[in-house]
């Protein structure tokens, strides 16, 4: 019979050593003086692309020669910027197309996720608004080439579209970017469907301005009352907190000029629908919409910028 302790300290030794040849096992079997870094070297400009070492040596047998010193050098990054490092200059011959000619490997104007992989994870933008696009849906679902977005539209870079100015729905609405596409033609139009490309926010929207606290929810609106983002988004409110308080308020005393100016500001938002007909009226259950210092308190924690009289 084996006896307790001695079954357990061989356990821990087998185990000890499964973990060693396990761990020593991959590095035994790559070897980066033979085959170069095992890491891929990604570069991030002006495009995303990537290369693997182990595919040219290890797969395909290529000496360390055929590549350094007279094609690349020795150091990740050193060819970004050069002349011969472009899809124009590879098509003739250069860098990666000395071999991807489409003889001695694949050639640069096929394949291209194969040097330019597409991450799963859709793209996303947050300011000024959240945005989405996902590859999946353009490549896979719609069958679209790389080459109808990559060339003029998008360069191969997350984040480049968004640092410039006229990456906005006006411009959509000319033809540029997204909208080269989304015209209702080829597809979509970009000023139709916002629910496709954008998220509405998931917090409470509270007007604190000028002095009542208004309480707006997307999700009531959105997902209870089912409407879609248009039915305030093209003609009632901009897709921007703070821009119907950011409007000139009256100060008037004059009480007749005053309800007017009340009943203006309110048919004009929320009194599109709060007409008593589609919603609750605006002049009914003011308190539904005006909290109140003690419901915003209540909601937020904070204090209501100007001093009530509520
Ligand atoms: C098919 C072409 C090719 C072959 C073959 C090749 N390399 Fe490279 N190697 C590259 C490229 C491309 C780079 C990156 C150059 C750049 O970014 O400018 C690179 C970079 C390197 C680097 C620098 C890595 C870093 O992180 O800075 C080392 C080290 C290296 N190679 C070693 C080797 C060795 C060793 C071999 C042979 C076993 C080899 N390479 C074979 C193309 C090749
Ligand atoms: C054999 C690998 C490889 C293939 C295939 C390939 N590319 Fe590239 N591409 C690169 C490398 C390497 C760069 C330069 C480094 C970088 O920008 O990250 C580059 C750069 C680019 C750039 C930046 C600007 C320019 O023109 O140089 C774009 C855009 C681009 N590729 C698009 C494509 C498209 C579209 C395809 C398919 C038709 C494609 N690539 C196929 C490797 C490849
Ligand atoms: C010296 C020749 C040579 C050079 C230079 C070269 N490659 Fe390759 N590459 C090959 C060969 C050979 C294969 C394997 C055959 C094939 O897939 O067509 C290959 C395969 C690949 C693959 C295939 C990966 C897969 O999934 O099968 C990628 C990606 C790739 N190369 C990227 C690059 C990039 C990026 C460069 C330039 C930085 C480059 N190669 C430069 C010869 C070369
Ligand atoms: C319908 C348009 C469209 C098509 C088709 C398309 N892309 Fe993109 N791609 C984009 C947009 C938009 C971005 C983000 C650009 C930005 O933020 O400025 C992007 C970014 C990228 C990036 C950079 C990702 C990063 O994390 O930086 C890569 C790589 C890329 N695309 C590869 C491809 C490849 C490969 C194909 C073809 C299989 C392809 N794309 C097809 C629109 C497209
Ligand atoms: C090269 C053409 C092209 C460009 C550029 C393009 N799209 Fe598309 N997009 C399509 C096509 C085609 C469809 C599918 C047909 C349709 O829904 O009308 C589609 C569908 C979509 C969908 C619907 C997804 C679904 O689940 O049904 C969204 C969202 C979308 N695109 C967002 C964008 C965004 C955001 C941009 C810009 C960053 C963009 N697209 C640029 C062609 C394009
Ligand atoms: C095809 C996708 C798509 C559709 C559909 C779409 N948008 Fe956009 N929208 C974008 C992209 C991309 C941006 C720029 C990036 C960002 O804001 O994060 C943007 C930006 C915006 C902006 C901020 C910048 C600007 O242009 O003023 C507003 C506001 C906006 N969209 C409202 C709307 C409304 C309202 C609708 C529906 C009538 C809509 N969008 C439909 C993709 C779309
Ligand atoms: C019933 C009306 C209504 C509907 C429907 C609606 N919104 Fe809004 N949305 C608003 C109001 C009101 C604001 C705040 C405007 C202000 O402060 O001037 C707003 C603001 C926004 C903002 C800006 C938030 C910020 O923090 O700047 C985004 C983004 C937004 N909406 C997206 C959406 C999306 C996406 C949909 C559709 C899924 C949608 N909205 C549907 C009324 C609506
Ligand atoms: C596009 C039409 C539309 C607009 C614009 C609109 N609402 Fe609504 N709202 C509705 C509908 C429909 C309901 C659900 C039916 C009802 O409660 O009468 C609703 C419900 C509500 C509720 C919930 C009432 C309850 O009983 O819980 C509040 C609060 C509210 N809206 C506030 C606002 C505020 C504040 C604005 C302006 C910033 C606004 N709404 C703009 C259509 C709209
Ligand atoms: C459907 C929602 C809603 C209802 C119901 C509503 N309001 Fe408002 N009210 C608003 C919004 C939105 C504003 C503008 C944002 C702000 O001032 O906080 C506003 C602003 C005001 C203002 C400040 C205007 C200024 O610029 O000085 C007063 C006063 C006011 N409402 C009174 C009332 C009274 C009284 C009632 C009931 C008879 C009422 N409201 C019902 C949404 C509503």
């Amino acid at each position: 019979m084996i006896k307790w302790p001695v079954l357990k300290t061989s356990l821990l030794v087998l185990l000890v050593y499964l973990f060693l040849v396990g761990t020593g096992f991959s590095a035994e079997t790559y070897d980066a003086d033979a085959y170069g870094p095992e890491e891929p070297i990604v570069w991030a400009d002006p495009a995303m692309a990537t290369f693997e070492h182990k595919i040219h040596t290890m797969d395909a047998g290529l000496e360390c020669e055929s590549c350094h010193d007279e094609l690349f050098e020795m150091e990740a990054g050193a060819a970004v910027g050069a002349d011969t490092f472009t899809m124009k200059a590879m098509a003739d011959g250069q860098s990666c197309g000395s071999c991807h000619d489409g003889d001695t490997a694949f050639a640069t104007d096929t394949n291209c996720q194969a040097c330019h992989a597409v991450a799963e994870d859709p793209i996303v933008w947050n300011e000024p608004t959240k945005v989405t696009f996902s590859h999946e849906v353009h490549v896979e679902d719609s069958g679209l080439e790389c080459e109808s977005c990559h060339g003029e539209t998008f360069a191969m870079k997350k984040g480049t579209a968004i640092v410039n100015k006229n990456f906005t729905m006006a411009s959509f609405k000319k033809g540029l970017y997204c909208g080269s596409c989304h015209n209702g033609d080829d597809a979509f139009e970009s000023a139709s469907q916002c629910a496709s490309c954008h998220f509405p926010p998931s917090d409470k929207i509270v007007f604190t301005q000028p002095v009542k606290s208004v309480v707006f929810d997307h999700s009531i609106h959105v997902e209870k009352a089912e409407l879609s983002c248009e039915s305030c988004h093209k003609e009632v409110f901009a897709m921007k907190k703070g821009t119907v308080e950011n409007q000139q308020n009256l100060s008037s005393d004059d009480p007749a000029e005053k309800r007017q100016y009340l009943v203006t500001l309110h048919k004009k938002y929320c009194g599109t629908c709060h007409d008593s007909a589609q919603a609750f009226g605006y002049l009914t259950r003011c308190t539904v919409c005006h909290i109140g210092v003690k419901g915003l308190k209540e909601l937020t924690g904070e204090e209501p910028k100007h001093n009530a009289h509520e």
